[in-house]
């Protein structure tokens, strides 16, 4: 099957097969406070992960590009999307255009949309030092995500069968290249382990990129006559994925993902202890369903939302957000002190 036919299929299975819905968010309730003494228009959106400063925690995560027309079309209405509502975007996997130049308009066209916004490149973990830095001149990027994703390989017919030193092709990327490295999940999570090996090599920003949301075992599943279900309820929750990355390396800075919908969520990510929150098969599938004046104005209400649930909190500031008293229960609570924390 042609990567631009394998693109197409991603997006419309990942819009089909539906949310698992086990990320965990119902697990975390808030503490109600009575006296939060601030005003809602003392409310301050911004955040930063590492030397990046972004407007608002809220992002459009890694979604797509190198499927000729079609991905060039979705691609340039996110970034449409991004710049009008000031938020930062991250391009799907940048590979097929480093591999063949007329898969590059795709992604170029973010940048030309968008010539000052925040723009994250992307690449999965086979790429060296050299495609890493041309996947960021593609698209000026002020950022670079690899993406991990073992379990979508696993079970893609045509997937990768070898995952050998991926640590340490991660490791000269993060020590030659000049702008920040997000190393990401794809919605399975992230281990502490994970997180501590990459800690390790120098990495500062990972994004869980939790199981509750976009499942690509199922979506590949139904792409395949023999089905690999047992990697189909495979994966760490977000909200699991987030305590435990951020407890166990303090000085990363965490991005949380998966399954986020609601600015609710996006506040339980952040108090969890993320820095951003990043949004894909939720967007995507409000932008085909609905277009592009949907998406920004459902944008425009998260952020409305989430600074109301701020006000509540008492928390002017996302770092103050990030240390808001909160209950653990259910799923999250049991995973999280079978893993050791209290
Ligand atoms: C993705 N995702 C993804 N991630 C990545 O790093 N590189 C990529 O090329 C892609 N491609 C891609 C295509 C489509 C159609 C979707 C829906 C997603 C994964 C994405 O960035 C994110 O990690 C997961 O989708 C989990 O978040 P949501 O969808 O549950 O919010």
């Amino acid at each position: 099957m042609s990567r631009a036919k394998r693109k197409i299929d991603h997006i419309e299975h990942a819009l089909s097969t539906g949310q698992a819905k086990a990320h965990g968010f119902e697990d975390i309730t808030f503490v109600h406070q009575s006296l939060p003494d601030l005003s809602t228009t003392q409310i301050d959106l911004r955040t930063t992960l590492g030397e990046l400063s972004l407007s608002s925690p809220i992002f459009i995560n890694a979604m797509t590009g190198g499927g000729g027309e079609a991905t060039l079309k979705i691609n340039e209405a996110l970034a449409i999307v991004a710049k009008e509502c000031g938020i930062a975007m991250a391009v799907g996997s940048q590979m097929a255009a480093i591999k063949d130049p007329n898969e590059r308009p795709s992604f170029e066209i973010v940048r030309k949309v968008n010539p000052n916004g925040v723009i994250f490149a992307n690449l999965g973990s086979e790429a060296t030092v050299e495609d890493a830095k041309r996947a960021i001149d593609m698209i000026e990027a002020n950022g670079l995500q690899i993406h991990l994703n073992v379990i979508q390989e696993l079970v893609m017919p045509e997937g990768d069968r070898d995952f050998t030193d991926a640590l340490k092709r991660i490791e000269q990327i993060v020590q030659q290249i000049e702008v920040p490295v997000i190393v990401k999940e794809v919605g399975f999570g992230m281990s502490k382990e994970t997180a501590s090996k990459l800690a390790n090599i120098g990495v500062r920003i990972v994004d869980v990129g939790g199981f509750g949301g976009t499942n690509f075992a199922r979506i590949e599943n139904k792409r395949r006559s023999k089905m690999l279900t047992y990697f189909n309820d495979w994966g760490i929750s977000t909200t699991a994925s987030i305590v435990e990355v951020s407890q166990t390396v303090p000085f990363l800075y965490v991005i949380g993902s998966g399954g986020v919908r609601t600015a609710l969520d996006a506040a339980k990510v952040l108090a969890l202890g993320a820095s951003a929150v990043g949004f894909a098969g939720y967007f995507l599938k409000l932008l085909l369903e609905e277009g592009i004046p949907s998406l920004i104005e459902e944008i425009e209400n998260l952020h409305s939302d989430l600074s109301l649930i701020m006000s509540a909190l008492g928390t002017k500031t996302i770092g103050k957000l990030q240390r808001v008293p909160l209950v653990i229960r259910g799923d999250t609570h049991h995973w999280l002190t079978e893993r050791g924390f209290d």
